[in-house]
């Protein structure tokens, strides 16, 4: 969302020790710039200030080998299923509670096996960041023990995490699910290894009550006891997905108003809450979760799969409520949130297509530059961390992905003509730039035909973790 980074080529970008990096933003000199200390053992972690003395170093975007590249901040997953990873695209004809039962709970139970556990989240982590995911909020299963290898693969890939032991203690299978005293107790162990042993600053705990039906009003009032008591840990949950769950949800807490009261009651909607789907939320439940300034997680690609509905995201962003984008692997079929972000976009046309005031049609339609926003800075708002990433500002950690719009075997094709007519940045005024593609454009080229082989680097906290 305006954070669009000119770099230096790849080449350059290889052969240098350190990098400087002019940002767009403001145009001439006057953006921030990032640097990357390459093969530093101390790295720069953070975006710094423009520093004047590296003026000289401004840089076009496009160079002369026929590469073209950027940085862009890396993706926030805000919701996505570790545990659920080889499902992805394997959900059949099922709506979400028989699909529930028939694929989901039988996979997540069989990775109480340490070697199923590792074998499924080491790829998952290095797919993730494959595509550009630089921070994840993780749901990982019932067993507390495994949740904690995820946190372990995350912090040794280099992948900023929040990680989640699912809690489930009702109206689940016999052969997955706790009591409650036990699914406290190993909430409590998984808080103490992240906190006492691990010690990653970039891995963080995360409250995970899988949704109100699969958990008892003692659990639900323990976990949010449990969230103040450990000075407001994050808190994720799934929210109006669909019209079933919703009654069923209405039946088991008929003392509730509607579904969204539910997780009010029991303290569980603060700012730090994020709610993946709210698909179906009433004028009511909106106004609850923007007055605790809790997170939505926009999951269109699940949404879409399992015929839950359409979330109506410019209606929520109206009201001032945070969205971010949720992959919901294996609800969603790919862990890629470039694909989630097209879908997000056509959702938004699908709504825009079916409004029959005319005037309102446009109003539904979420621009390319909104739906990365949503990808990015918008998923760091609803996760409750955009003060520290989520964008290229002074002071964040720099969480960036290089994109290379012409890397090898790419499905982007740039043609000549469309290529250099971005920036010239010095005083060769005498180069004339033909009318034609524009930053915006070579980002739409990436958006809708893009996926992971235009990755070709990713950092977290200035740290290389993936590159090709
Ligand atoms: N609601 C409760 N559990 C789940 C889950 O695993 N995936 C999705 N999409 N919705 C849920
Ligand atoms: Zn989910």
């Amino acid at each position: 969302h305006g954070n669009f980074v000119d770099t230096p080529s790849l080449g350059q970008l290889r052969n240098r020790e350190t990098v400087s990096v002019g940002v767009s933003l403001t145009g001439a000199d006057k953006g921030n710039i990032v640097f990357i200390k390459e093969g530093s053992v101390d790295p720069v972690a953070d975006c710094r200030e423009f520093d004047e003395s590296l003026a000289a170093e401004e840089v076009v975007v496009v160079d002369g080998s026929g590469e073209a590249a950027f940085f862009f901040p890396g993706f926030v997953d805000t919701h996505i299923h570790a545990s659920q990873y080889p499902n992805a695209g394997i959900f059949g004809n099922s709506t979400l509670l028989n699909w529930l039962e028939t694929y989901t709970f039988p996979l997540e139970a069989a990775l109480e096996h340490a070697e199923v556990a590792r074998e499924v989240y080491e790829a998952v982590v290095r797919r993730t960041l494959a595509n550009g995911t630089t921070t994840a909020a993780y749901f990982a299963t019932i067993d507390a023990e495994s949740t904690k290898l995820l946190a372990r693969i995350c912090s040794s890939r280099n992948q900023r995490a929040l990680v989640g032991k699912v809690c489930m203690d009702q109206n689940s299978p016999d052969y997955y699910r706790e009591t409650t005293e036990a699914c406290l107790q190993n909430c409590r162990r998984v808080l103490s290894f992240l906190d006492q042993e691990l010690k990653d600053p970039k891995i963080q705990p995360i409250l995970t009550p899988r949704f109100a039906p699969s958990c008892s009003r003692e659990l639900l009032l323990k976990l949010g006891q449990l969230s103040q008591d450990e000075g407001h840990l994050h808190i994720q949950t799934h929210l109006c997905e669909t019209n079933e769950e919703i009654s069923w949800v209405k039946s088991l807490f008929p003392e509730c108003e509607t579904y969204t009261h539910v997780y009010e009651r029991f303290n569980l909607l603060t700012r730090k809450t994020v709610l993946a789907h709210c698909v179906h939320l009433t004028d009511d439940e909106a106004r609850l979760i923007k007055a605790a300034e809790s997170g939505v997680s926009h999951c269109p690609t699940s949404n879409s799969s399992l015929t839950s509905g359409e979330c109506k995201v410019r209606w929520l962003l109206d009201q001032g409520i945070k969205v971010g984008l949720g992959t919901d692997v294996s609800g969603g079929f790919t862990c890629n949130m470039l694909a989630v972000a097209r879908q997000a976009h056509l959702v938004s046309r699908h709504l825009a297509m079916r409004e029959q005031n005319q005037k309102l049609r446009d109003h539904w339609k979420l621009s390319v530059p909104e739906v990365l926003f949503l990808a990015t800075l918008g998923g760091a708002q609803a996760l409750d961390m955009d003060e520290k990433i989520g964008s290229f500002e002074v002071g964040k950690q720099f969480d960036a992905q290089l994109i290379n719009l012409k890397s090898p075997g790419s499905n982007v094709d740039i043609f000549a003509w469309q290529r250099p007519t971005l920036h010239i940045n010095h005083a060769n005024n005498r180069v004339r730039l033909p009318p034609g593609t524009t930053n915006e454009d070579l980002i739409a080229k990436w958006f809708f035909n893009g996926d992971d082989r235009n990755v070709s680097g990713v950092w977290v906290a200035g740290n290389p973790c993936h590159s090709t």
